[in-house]
């Protein structure tokens, strides 16, 4: 067996309106005490398990572009030296399309990034700025000519829609756009109103509104065909990959698979238990200046453990497996599903259940919210 490895980079240069992940404004100083500090908690974290042998990783943010490429390399070597990567390691970083030019992304290869993602959200000035990102169109554009340009074989982008004041055509050609660039994979993500985000009281002081929830949903239903006809493959709901080309460690997360979580706000699962990291840079610090892991305990018990397998796998393309689920939890999945709602589900054609497995249909991942809601019990 093998793990996966999420170590969260948590700085930013700018702070999105809309974004609510950990993260503090950019220092270089605290970017090496950082280091330091994550160095010390691989150590500390590799002595609680047993399977050394990682088949992915994933640098995400905050901007991981913006990292200090020696530092940042000085801690892959430690990572390689405490566990042994698997030949095809899926290795991601998350980069803002202002903080990437060649010699970075030259660099980030070297030391063995095979996925750069790209977080392009829009190619709308107007878009971009409601948004509140900090780089334009042509910046987006460059990113991904450099990742051809240096033979990365695989790459992500990710898209927004949904966000104020963005009309459909804007939104059409912002799809179209994305199509023509081919990159092979793109996360499509419906803008989230998250509270303590600038965007949110905004829209509490009633100076920005959200679209109506029909055309959000006609965006993606758009979105879902214009994918599909370029040749991408919806395996999640918000995951569209050319053949091959998917995110293995997002994967992992979805299949109950073993991760560690590095660094603030970062979670873990391992063994079947569930970590999380403190969400402050302070509190990390001093938890790993004694020496101690800054993570607590997730004391949800099983059955939250299996709602959760049950919404997750309904995310995906492939859906729950049944045999997999009973392997996983020696329980039936349903058990925990509402049979009325089966069947009804059914015949309304949201749900397909067969021998092998119970997935969504198209029509069911358009309200994926209220289906679970009625499916789950
Ligand atoms: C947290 S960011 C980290 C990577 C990088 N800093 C970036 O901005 O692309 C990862 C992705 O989450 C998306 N994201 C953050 N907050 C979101 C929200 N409220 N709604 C939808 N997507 C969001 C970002 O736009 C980005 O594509
Ligand atoms: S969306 Fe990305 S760049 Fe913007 S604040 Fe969040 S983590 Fe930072």
């Amino acid at each position: 067996m093998s793990i996966s490895l999420y170590v969260h980079f948590p700085f930013c240069t700018n702070k999105c309106h809309y974004c609510d992940f950990y993260k503090e404004v950019y220092d270089s100083s605290q970017e090496e005490i950082f280091y330091n500090a994550l160095a010390v908690e691989l150590e500390l974290a590799v002595e609680k398990i047993s399977d050394r042998t990682i088949s992915t990783i994933f640098i995400g943010g905050g901007t991981p572009s913006l990292t200090n490429l020696d530092l940042f390399e000085k801690f892959i070597q430690k990572v390689k030296q405490n566990f042994s990567l698997v030949p095809n390691v899926e290795f991601s970083l998350e980069c803002n399309p202002e903080s990437i030019n060649l010699e970075v992304l030259t660099r980030l290869k070297e030391i063995g990034v095979t996925r750069p993602t790209y977080g392009l959200q829009s190619f709308n000035s107007e878009t971009l700025k409601t948004l509140g990102r900090d780089h334009n169109v042509h910046q987006s554009h460059q990113a991904i000519y450099f990742s051809n340009a240096l033979g990365f074989k695989t790459f992500g982008v990710d898209l927004i829609f949904g966000v104020p004041k963005q009309p459909s055509q804007m939104f059409s050609s912002d799809v179209e756009q994305l199509i023509d660039l081919d990159p092979p994979h793109i996360s499509f993500y419906q803008l989230l109103f998250e509270p303590n985000t600038p965007l949110y009281t905004k829209y509490m002081n009633k100076r920005i509104f959200p679209l109506d929830d029909e055309l959000v949903l006609a965006m993606y239903k758009s979105g879902c065909e214009k994918f599909k006809d370029a040749g991408y493959v919806r395996y999640e709901i918000c995951s569209f990959a050319k053949p091959y080309h998917e995110c293995r460690h997002n994967i992992s997360y979805w299949d109950g698979s073993d991760y560690l979580g590095l660094g603030p706000s970062a979670h873990s699962f391992i063994g079947g238990v569930r970590f999380y990291n403190s969400s402050s840079l302070k509190e990390y610090f001093s938890s790993l200046e004694k020496r101690e892991l800054p993570r607590e305990i997730d004391e949800s018990g099983i059955e939250e453990r299996i709602s959760e397998a049950i919404l997750l796998g309904l995310r995906t393309e492939w859906g729950v497996n049944k045999k997999k689920f009973f392997k996983r939890f020696e329980k039936d999945v349903f058990d925990y599903l509402d049979e009325v709602q089966v069947d009804r589900l059914q015949q309304s054609g949201h749900l397909i259940v067969d021998d092998e497995k119970l997935k969504l249909t198209d029509e069911g991942f358009f309200v994926i919210d209220e289906v679970t809601r009625l499916l789950v019990k």
